[in-house]
């Protein structure tokens, strides 16, 4: 399968027509931006480590039936999906305060939920994707009541997969972002989990083992993408 006209080049990813109109290519880059693209660099093996590891979640979604994009992975970087029409939302789920609820609300991070919030974000980078709820989606007709429901079924049924599966790799899951999409009317997973997307800490030292090293400057952004790497891989 070839790579065709490339359609929308994104801060971490290219996606490619390919000539199968039900297939697209995506190819990861190392590029890392933050705060809506005004922080900007690089993270050396960024692409190959989060290609390769959102292809496992992704797999491991599927067999606990939750339909991704994922079709195949074709090189380190480039992975064959289904074409979608993404969804404009950032779907977030919360398990642990941290990052911009720690900052809204005024409390400290590192708080357990009594149960996983769930917020969504409005994919919109001229408007700094402003926090949106369900009656705002809906009112801006972003997608429909059906769709929406099978959005937040699927984000609490992939907060509970991904948690399992990063404690047993010593992670904690403390929050994460997904996106869905579009493909032959049905809402599947589409984008990526990553260290770019989520927020993990070492179980046991509580480090930050994911994007807020580049974030907020705390040095050893590469060392720790492939630490988290090797412990997906086993
Ligand atoms: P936040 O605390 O900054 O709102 O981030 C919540 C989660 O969403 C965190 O795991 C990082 C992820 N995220 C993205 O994947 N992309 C983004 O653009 C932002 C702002 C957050
Ligand atoms: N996608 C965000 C941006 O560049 C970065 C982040 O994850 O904070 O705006």
């Amino acid at each position: 399968m070839e790579k065709l006209e490339m359609i929308y080049e994104g801060k971490a990813k290219k996606v490619f027509k390919t000539d199968d109109p039900k297939l697209f290519i995506v190819d990861y880059k190392d590029d890392a931006t933050a705060f809506n693209g005004l922080k900007k660099g690089q993270i050396g093996g960024k692409g190959i480590v989060n290609n390769t590891m959102a292809n496992i979640i992704f797999e491991m979604l599927e067999k606990r039936g939750i339909p991704t994009h994922l079709v195949k992975q074709l090189s380190e970087r480039e992975t064959l999906v289904k074409a979608v029409q993404i969804l404009p939302l950032e779907v977030i789920i919360r398990n642990v305060s941290a990052g911009s609820f720690s900052k809204r609300y005024g409390v400290e991070e590192g708080i357990l939920f009594k149960k996983p919030v769930l917020e969504f974000s409005y994919k919109n980078d001229d408007l700094g994707d402003p926090l949106i709820n369900d009656d705002h989606i809906l009112a801006l007709e972003l997608t429909t009541e059906e769709h929406l429901a099978d959005v937040k079924k699927y984000a609490y049924e992939v907060n509970e997969a991904l948690k399992e599966f990063f404690l047993e790799r010593d992670l904690k899951l403390i929050d994460f972002k997904i996106e869905f999409g579009l493909h032959d009317g049905q809402v599947i997973l589409a984008d990526e989990i990553s260290p770019d997307t989520c927020r993990l800490w070492d179980v046991n030292t509580n480090e930050k083992m994911d994007k807020d090293r580049f974030r907020r400057d705390l040095g050893n952004v590469e060392e720790t993408y492939q630490e988290v790497f090797n412990r997906i891989k086993k």
